[in-house]
């Protein structure tokens, strides 16, 4: 897998259950970490990644995220006229523009594997990435996808990203049966969605980073529903094991499962702590209030 990874897919078409009520009408990827929506933190990884197309798996109630890469020219006006530059350049550089956004729609939110099969028209059949908006990796250095893309360019793999959980959460997981003792990487030797802890290979959970060859799509055409009668992009990644190499990845990084509330609060309490206006302001906050 030699080739650069040019395209990204983030599959944002979810329910979002979790967030109901908010995500009756607010996306759940578009709920914000300080001044910025989770997307946003997730395009910023792939332009990292040096992606120049971004393919966004949408439904028809989530036109906000394209809205928001979209150009605001009264927003813009206003700011211009007002001569709120820095503001202006925020909303402004969203994407760099070299950079193009591609929207699908899934119909029917029939799993993660369905709705990365929906960028099969777009992606074609080269290496591509994938990222889960409600994962927020946060590191200093190299990106987790940039981490992966390298990786992957070297030993011309698929690669899924893992983290150790406790055994206790391995049927929230995809979990991966890999010998990790040796470094950062190692070839994955079984993958299981949601098993419970029991009988769960490991606690060793696929997080939503993903670099996959386009001979994934052929494989999810194939895919049955599998754990909660979803298409499942774990039960492809145990197909395309069995035709050739894929290896599990312990990014560098912190990750926030922003896809539930406690993980948007420590995301929050986070970046909060991470920025010199408010880092004291949140601390003497969180003293007072435990
Ligand atoms: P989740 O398992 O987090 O589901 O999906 P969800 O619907 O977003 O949220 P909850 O669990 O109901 O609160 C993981 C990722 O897969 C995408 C979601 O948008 C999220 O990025 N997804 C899931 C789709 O794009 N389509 C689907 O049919 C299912």
């Amino acid at each position: 897998m030699s080739a650069p990874l040019r395209k990204v897919v983030f599959p944002v078409a979810g329910l979002g259950t979790r967030f109901l009520p908010a995500s009756k009408v607010v996306a759940k990827e578009m709920l914000p970490v300080l001044d910025k929506p989770l997307i946003q933190y997730a395009v910023d990884e792939a332009v990292d990644a040096g992606a120049d197309t971004l393919v966004f798996v949408t439904n028809r109630y989530k036109h906000a995220i394209a809205d928001y890469f979209d150009t605001a020219y009264e927003l813009e006006q206003k700011l211009e006229r007002s001569g709120k530059q820095e503001l202006l350049a925020a909303v402004r550089g969203l994407i760099p523009k070299h950079v193009r956004c591609v929207y699908v729609t899934q119909s029917e939110a029939l799993g993660l594997g369905h709705a990365v099969l929906c960028a099969k028209p777009v992606v074609g059949d080269e290496p591509f990435g994938v990222i889960l908006p409600d994962d927020l990796i946060w590191n200093r250095g190299a990106g987790a996808l940039r981490q992966m893309a390298q990786f992957a360019a070297n030993a011309e793999t698929g690669v899924i990203a893992v983290e150790e959980v406790p055994r206790e959460e391995t049927q929230k997981y995809g979990i991966v049966d890999a010998d990790m003792t040796a470094g950062r990487a190692a070839r994955v030797r079984h993958v299981v969605e949601k098993p419970k802890p029991e009988v769960a290979p490991s606690n060793l959970a696929i997080v939503g980073r993903y670099v996959l060859p386009g001979r994934i799509f052929e494989l999810l055409e194939k895919t049955k529903p599998g754990a909660g009668g979803e298409i499942q992009l774990t039960d492809a990644i145990a197909s395309l094991l069995r035709e050739g190499e894929v290896h599990a990845f312990r990014f560098e990084g912190t990750r926030f499962d922003c896809g539930s509330k406690l993980g948007l609060v420590k995301a929050t309490l986070h970046f909060a702590l991470q920025d010199p206006a408010l880092a004291q302001a949140t601390r003497a906050f969180v003293a007072a209030s435990s």
